[in-house]
């Protein structure tokens, strides 16, 4: 490169992949994070029609878009197939993980392994949630609810209220 002549900086695009099934203040913490050290970050959703969701595809995206609209770098999407493929469509560099405690970690290893085998150019980071959300998950938060118990500083507000109405149905 001639002296002077200043390289483009690299705009960082990271994904961060899940479920959501619901999105806890764990993921909210996670999201607010890595939206504050890569450019742009694209919270995505699996399609996944095998699992058996309490909520719908359209239900996650649609409180995912609730919770990260003060977050102007941040993107709400929805993927099928294999992650590395999106990764790829979207031009990212980054696969985001959150890891909570050391059990989180042997899947999360073999996960990033097999993304760098089928794409050794993309990275997978792991982040940590804040402490205070390090037991959270949303597979735990529905079974506080479905047994009467109080999610109010697990999920934020507007997730809170959607499990309320969701479980009080089922009964
Ligand atoms: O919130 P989850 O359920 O822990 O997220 C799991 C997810 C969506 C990250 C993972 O199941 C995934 O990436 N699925 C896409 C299919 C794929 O690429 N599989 C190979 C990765 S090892």
């Amino acid at each position: 490169m001639r002296p002077g002549v200043v390289a483009p900086v690299e705009r960082i695009t990271a994904i961060y992949p899940g479920s959501f099934d619901p999105v806890t203040n764990g993921h909210v913490d996670l999201i607010e994070r890595a939206s504050r050290l890569f450019d742009r970050l694209i919270v995505a959703l699996l399609l996944n029609p095998e699992k058996d969701p309490l909520f719908s595809i359209e239900e996650r995206v649609e409180m995912l878009n609730q919770v990260v609209k003060h977050l102007p770098n941040v993107k709400v999407e929805t993927f099928g197939g294999l992650l590395v493929d999106y990764a790829r469509r979207k031009k990212a560099r980054v696969l985001l993980r959150g890891i909570r405690a050391v059990s989180d970690y042997e899947f999360e290893l073999q996960m990033a392994l097999m993304n760098r085998q089928l794409e050794p150019e993309i990275e997978t980071v792991f982040m940590l949630p804040a402490e205070a959300y390090s037991y959270l998950s949303s597979r735990l938060v529905k079974e506080v609810a479905r047994l009467g118990g109080s999610i109010k500083d697990l999920v934020p507000p507007a997730v809170e209220e959607r499990i309320r109405t969701k479980v009080s149905a089922s009964r």
